[in-house]
């Protein structure tokens, strides 16, 4: 019998975003692993699951009916979609946390014992802890609409809404951990650096070609989809039982590096300027 350690094989698991990029690389890999896998996007997925359910995560409504329709309990929930800021804000906030949070909270009671919860965030909201007034105003907001309304009035001090949304994901992931623990299920996410997938146009378009280039300074190239698929199957899998409220960089040493000064963003930035 196979040393079976990550133990997907018969396990019930959601993909929220398995159209493309990171998405789709993990639902080829949790079929592969045996699981019964459910996909949601809001376009198709491009591999054959179980079962395929539109859900729009700006939408309130979509989001309780692909729940519905998807049907029954789980053992995993992974969360993978995404919007960058080349979008307009309010979407931007509504998928990346709004969408993400209420599609989640909604599935909790259908959770099994023992299950896991994993979201993909960013590197961009690496600096969470150091915004935490703001950000607990708006996650204070717990109806969808009025937060939106909420970062429509705000816009100004909230900032970039990509940073925004995925430091109320790192903040929130930590919030939920303890309690969920209660329950006997894990909550995490990681925090990728660029990943070469559609959305990266988006980024390059946002803060400029150099500075997204500066970032692939770590391994001397961008992570690709399946570098940050496999660490969510590690994170929602049995291999990490004793493993919540983590918000893990999946980098290749670049925050680590930024953190201790190893590694010169500025440097970084003028030397991918002059390539
Ligand atoms: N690409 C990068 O450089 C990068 C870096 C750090 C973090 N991320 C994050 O990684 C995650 C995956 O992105 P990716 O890089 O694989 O890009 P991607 O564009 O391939 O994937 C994003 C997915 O989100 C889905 N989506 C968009 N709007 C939606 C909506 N309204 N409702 C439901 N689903 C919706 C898309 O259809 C797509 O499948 C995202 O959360 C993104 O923010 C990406």
């Amino acid at each position: 019998m196979a040393h079976d350690i990550l133990g997907y094989g018969g396990k019930r698991c959601v993909v929220m975003g398995c159209f493309s990029g990171t998405g789709e690389a993990l639902v080829r890999h949790l079929v592969a692993l045996g699981a019964e896998v459910h996909g949601a996007d809001i376009k198709p997925s491009p591999v054959n699951l179980a079962s395929f359910t539109t859900v729009d995560l700006k939408d309130p409504a979509s989001i309780a009916a692909g729940i519905e329709s998807i049907g029954g309990e789980i053992d995993a929930l992974f969360n993978v979609s995404g919007l960058p800021q080349t979008f307009p804000g309010e979407d931007v906030v509504s998928v990346n946390f709004l969408g993400i949070r209420a599609w989640t909270e909604a599935w909790l009671p259908k959770i099994r014992e023992g299950g896991a919860i994993v979201t993909v965030s960013s590197l961009a909201g690496a600096g969470y802890l150091t915004n935490q007034p703001l950000l607990r105003e708006f996650m204070a907001l717990t109806d969808p609409a009025e937060a939106r309304a909420w970062y429509t009035v705000n816009k100004q001090r909230a900032g970039d809404p990509y940073t925004l949304s995925k430091q109320a994901i790192n903040t929130w992931t930590q919030l939920s951990a303890p309690g969920l623990m209660e329950r006997n299920i894990r909550i995490n996410c990681t925090m990728p650096s660029p990943i070469d997938t559609p959305m990266l146009k988006d980024f390059k378009q946002a803060a400029g070609e150099a500075v997204i280039n500066a970032f692939a300074k770590a391994k001397g190239r961008f992570s690709t989809a399946e570098e940050q698929a496999l660490p969510l199957i590690l994170l929602n899998s049995k291999a990490a039982n004793f493993i919540s409220g983590v918000c893990l960089a999946v980098d290749a040493g670049l925050s680590a590096g930024l953190a201790t000064g190893v590694l010169d963003l500025q440097k970084m930035i003028a030397e991918a300027s002059a390539a």
